[in-house]
């Protein structure tokens, strides 16, 4: 039987409309425009399209967006006075530096200096510890869109079993953590786990988010599961015309779309969820900021 694909797209569009109210609100109660502050270092192809997605639909909201867009060759005492200067700025609720960034930027260090309160990606240490021990606090903005489109698809998670294959800080891990909240029962894979598919096999709940092509197969998965594919692969298309692309994600979803429950799309499933979750966390830091 064909799996119900999960429609991450209109779920979040329907979520920026709750935000967009939300917005309309702060302004009129309180005399809050929640602001947000991206900053991009290089030229990365796919960042670039992302970070121009998300202060496009910041403005969309009726938010408050600024954009900095820094050559790759910017130094890291550069970023990091840029980011001092936003943590001051009273117009500015929301930080988020877009990673990777060059070689010559330790990723860690500017993180760190990112004043907590303005942590909408949920990626400080103190953000990170808040969400491992289940204090109230930001939730990093693409495990939060898995899990909203987890519990829409399946309702109460508890006591499920969910495979993570992926241990990155930015998804693995803190995916990890929010399912485990969820009570379900949660096992971690990465490059050097053994016996993946077998693993994987045993997973009612599949996050992937390895970065791989299409790299878990339809015959990994057991049949009824839902499978969120966290993967965004831009591969070179040349039967679309010369320098084309395209998006593949990190299941090979035709077949994994035969056997599975329920299944999100690459593109269209996850990708639209991470930025309506930015524009929430903005919303929600801007409140607290505010009081
Ligand atoms: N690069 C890829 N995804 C993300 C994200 O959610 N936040 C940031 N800051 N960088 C990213």
């Amino acid at each position: 039987m064909a799996a119900k694909i999960i429609d991450g797209k209109s779920f979040a569009a329907g979520l920026r409309g709750r935000i967009a109210d939300h917005v309309v609100r702060l302004k009129a109660e309180h005399g809050i425009t929640p602001g947000l502050a991206v900053v991009i270092v290089g030229h990365d192809p796919g960042s670039q399209v992302y970070v121009a997605q998300k202060a496009k639909q910041t403005v969309e909201m009726g938010m408050h967006s600024e954009k900095y867009e820094l050559p790759e060759d910017t130094s890291e005492a550069d970023v990091l006075a840029l980011v001092r200067k936003l943590n001051a700025d009273p117009a500015i609720h929301g930080i988020l530096v877009q990673l990777p960034v060059p070689k010559q930027i330790d990723p860690l260090k500017i993180i760190d200096t990112i004043d907590p309160a303005k942590d909408v990606d949920c990626f400080t240490p103190a953000s990170v510890g808040k969400l491992a021990i289940g204090l109230p606090g930001p939730v990093s903005c693409t495990p939060l869109g898995c899990l909203m489109l987890l519990r829409d698809t399946l309702g109460d998670l508890s006591g499920l079993h969910a495979v993570v294959v992926g241990r990155s800080n930015l998804v693995g891990k803190p995916i990890a953590q929010l399912l485990l909240r969820e009570s379900c029962t949660v096992t971690i894979a990465h490059s050097r786990t053994r016996n993946l598919p077998d693993l994987v096999r045993q997973a009612d709940i599949v996050i992937a988010a390895v970065g791989r092509p299409e790299m878990i197969r339809g015959d990994w998965i057991k049949p009824g599961a839902t499978v969120i594919d966290v993967g965004i692969n831009r591969i070179d298309a040349p039967e679309r015309g010369e320098g084309k692309t395209r998006l593949l994600g990190d299941v090979a979803y035709k077949e994994a779309a035969e056997v599975a429950g329920a299944i999100t799309p690459v593109p269209g499933g996850v990708g639209p969820m991470t930025i309506a979750c930015l524009l929430a966390n903005t919303v929600t830091t801007a409140s607290l900021i505010h009081g």
